[in-house]
This record gives structure tokens, C-alpha cells and sequence, in this order.
């Protein structure tokens, strides 16, 4: 029975990720989810899995040393899948620190730990282990009109986000060209599905129009971003998992660029299609809810993935349409309005108001 330590489990990524190796695995694997809870982490979104047995649910910060020894020293970890991080580039902007912390070195926290255990006197590593960093497409940096990252793209991060994650990866990196450990790393693009933390594109604007709130485009609305649905990904990641080479990149996407401004538009008419015709927010909703803000600092105009290599090492393809997903997600949303109104309590109005109010002051 292989045991995964999944860092994170608590955020978007991470509890689709839990949901969908217990689905495909059932009890026939063991997960440790670590999580410190902040602001992103939810435990409502694991509902379901608590009594099971197969499944813990142990509250750590990643950079906690003492914490994650005693972790790897009570149950023998066969992957660490790390999602633990700070996520969102506009916080990243506000506030750096924290995510050097957790990003960069929480990630170097679990290596090392991991490594000890994993490492034999002979300094071979014990067979079947696997460190699986999850990464982001934002380390390659920006893109023009042309052209895709692919894993040989050289790393240029703008943001402190995608700066935190690319000296994250160096440091995983590090690891496999010194000590041959066994890791990869994955590079995906933006991901939408259920779960996400309203802060994002997707779910504000969705949360947005429900509630008959203005829908802020930074800039233009013209950058363009390629979005994965996040149970391809966690498939993919599953996949990278048992097949991957040691010590790779592996990139992830689906070849499903939009402009924002598309987006925004595509999620008005699609929550108008799906809500009853007698829900009277249908009055509410429409394009003139969209509203141009100021741009965010240093934004990345475009990002595009060339998923050649996954799928032909891997043959791992994405299987859901932006078109479906789309509408699978905004159902998930309406169907849990619980989750929404829990989620945007208290701390969420808060990071609203700072966030959106200087950005009132452009609008074109
Ligand atoms: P998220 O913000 O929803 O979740 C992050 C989780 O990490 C939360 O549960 C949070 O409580 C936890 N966490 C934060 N600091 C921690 C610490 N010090 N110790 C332990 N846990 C901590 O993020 P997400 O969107 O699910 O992203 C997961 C991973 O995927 C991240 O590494 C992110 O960089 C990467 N990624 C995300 C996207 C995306 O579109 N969301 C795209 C590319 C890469
Ligand atoms: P986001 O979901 O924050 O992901 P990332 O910055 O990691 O790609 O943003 C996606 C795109 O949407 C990005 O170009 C910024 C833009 N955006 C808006 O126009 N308005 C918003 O309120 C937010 C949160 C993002």
C-alpha cells in the first residue's frame, strides 16, 4: 500500500487532488494530508473523507521541521505531493514575505526531511519513492502574440509568486542533480474547477455575477490565460506519479487559451442559461456588470503551454472541453451556495474592500 504525504490538501488543488486518488485508488493507498489551514484552506472541502481510514488529516505548516519529522518518523511516506503554498500573485504583490517563506522555504523543509528518511547509506535512495513538486506554467514567465512554453523555455518569473515557485523548483532540482533524489516537478497552467477560492478569475466573477456585483477586468481585459480543469490535472499529476522520468519537468495543459475579457463573458451568459427562468437574480445579470479597472502590477499578458511532452512520454490529454468545464463549474458553485457564503465571511470582505477599492480609481 503506497502512503502519500500531500501538502496542502486542504486548498483547490490539493482536496480535488485527495478526492480524486480515493476515488480511483479506493482503500488501496493511504493519504496524509498536511495542511496549516490559512485563509486558502478548507476542511469543508474534504467532507466525506474524515472517517475514513485510509485518509488523516494532520494541521502543520510545511516550514514546521520538528513537526514534519515526526510525520515521516510515525509512518513511512512513500510520495510527498507538495501543493502547500501561498497561490495568488495580486496577495504576492501586497505582501512578498510570506510566500518566500512557505513557497521556497517550506518546500526546502520537506526535501530535506524527506531525503533523510529516503536516502541509504550507500546515498542510493530507496526504491519507489517519489517527491512530485507542483509548479506552476508563471516561472517561464510572459508571452507575446506567438509561441508556448515548453519545459526547455528558460525560467523568467515576474511576480513574487512565480518567483517563489521558480526558486522552489531550483531547490527540487538541486536535490535530483546532487543527490539523485527522486522527484519531478509539474508545470501547469491556470486551473478552474469546484473548490477555488473566490480571489481568483473564475470564482470572483462567478460570485460576482450571482450576487449582482460589478466584475473588475484589469487593464485592457486582452491578456490571455490556458485553462486546465483541475481534475485533467490531477489526473495528470497521478500519472506523472507512477510514469514520470526521474528527475523531469513535465508541463500541463490543455491548449485552451482565453482572453479575460472572454471569460468574463462566457460566465455571464452561462450562469444566465443555467439559472431557472423564475430566479429573479437573472434580472441582475449582464455585460454591463463588467467593469475595466487598473491593471495589476507587472501582469503577465499571456501564458500558453505546450503539452507535447506529458503526452507523448506519458500520453497523458487533457479530457474535458473549457465548454464543459465551464458549466460543470458554475453548477458546482450554484448548487453549493453554503460553501460560497462560508468562504466570503468575514476575512473575504475584508481582502475585498483593500484589494478593489484603489482599483476603482481607472476605469476606461
Ligand atoms: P490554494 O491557495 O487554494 O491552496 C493552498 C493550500 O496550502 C491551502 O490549503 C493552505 O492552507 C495551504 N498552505 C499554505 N501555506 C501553508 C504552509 N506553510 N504549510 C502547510 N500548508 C500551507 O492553492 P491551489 O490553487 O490549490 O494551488 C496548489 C498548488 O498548485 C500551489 O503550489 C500553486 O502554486 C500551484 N498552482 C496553482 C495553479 C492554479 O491555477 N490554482 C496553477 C499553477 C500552479
Ligand atoms: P488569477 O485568477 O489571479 O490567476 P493568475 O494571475 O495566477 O493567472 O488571474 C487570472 C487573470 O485574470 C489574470 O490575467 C488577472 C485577471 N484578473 C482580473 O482581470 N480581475 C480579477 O479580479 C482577477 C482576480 C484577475
Amino acid at each position: 500500500m503506497k502512503t502519500y504525504l500531500v501538502t496542502g490538501g486542504a486548498g483547490f488543488i490539493g482536496s480535488n487532488f485527495i478526492h480524486c486518488m480515493i476515488n480511483k485508488y479506493g482503500n488501496s493507498i493511504r493519504i496524509i494530508n498536511v495542511d496549516l489551514l490559512t485563509y486558502a484552506g478548507n476542511l469543508e472541502n474534504l467532507k466525506g473523507l474524515e472517517n475514513k481510514e485510509n485518509y488523516t488529516f494532520i494541521k502543520a505548516d510545511i516550514c514546521d521541521k520538528d513537526k514534519i519529522e515526526e510525520i515521516f518518523k510515525n509512518n513511512e511516506i512513500d510520495y510527498v505531493v507538495n501543493f502547500a503554498a501561498e497561490s495568488h500573485v495580486d496577495r504576492s504583490i501586497k505582501d512578498p514575505e510570506v510566500f518566500v517563506r512557505t513557497n521556497v522555504l517550506g518546500t526546502q523543509c520537506l526535501l530535506n526531511i524527506a531525503k533523510n528518511y529516503w536516502e541509504k547509506e550507500d546515498d542510493t535512495f530507496l526504491p519507489g519513492k517519489k517527491f512530485l513538486q507542483v509548479s506552476t506554467d508563471e516561472v517561464y514567465g510572459s508571452l507575446e502574440h506567438e509561441g508556448y512554453f515548453t519545459e526547455n523555455t528558460p525560467l523568467d518569473p515576474h511576480s513574487p509568486y512565480s518567483a517563489s515557485k521558480a526558486a522552489a523548483d531550483m531547490i527540487v532540482k538541486a536535490y535530483f542533480d546532487t543527490y539523485k533524489m527522486p522527484v519531478n516537478i509539474t508545470r501547469c497552467s491556470n486551473n478552474y474547477g469546484r473548490y477555488q477560492f473566490p480571489e481568483k478569475l473564475i470564482p470572483l466573477v462567478i460570485n460576482n455575477v450571482l450576487s449582482g456585483k460589478e466584475l473588475p477586468v484589469y487593464g485592457d481585459g486582452k491578456n490571455i490565460r490556458d485553462w486546465l480543469y483541475v481534475e485533467d490535472h490531477c489526473l495528470a499529476i497521478d500519472q506523472v506519479i507512477n510514469n514520470g522520468k526521474l528527475g523531469e519537468v513535465y508541463n500541463i495543459g490543455g491548449h485552451n487559451e482565453r482572453q479575460n475579457i472572454e471569460i468574463i463573458k462566457t460566465i455571464i451568459k452561462t450562469v444566465q442559461n443555467t439559472l431557472d427562468e423564475s430566479d429573479p437574480r437573472r434580472n441582475h445579470i449582464s455585460d454591463e456588470l463588467i467593469k475595466f479597472v487598473k491593471d495589476r502590477k507587472g501582469h503577465d499578458r499571456r501564458y500558453a503551454i505546450d503539452p507535447a511532452k506529458i503526452s507523448s512520454e506519458i500520453g497523458w490529454l487533457p479530457e474535458t472541453a473549457f465548454e464543459q468545464g465551464i458549466v460543470e463549474t458554475i453548477k458546482w458553485y450554484l448548487k453549493n451556495a453554503k460553501w460560497i457564503e462560508n468562504v466570503t465571511s468575514g476575512q473575504y470582505q475584508e481582502y475585498y474592500r483593500q484589494m478593489y477599492e484603489k482599483k476603482d480609481e481607472r476605469v476606461s
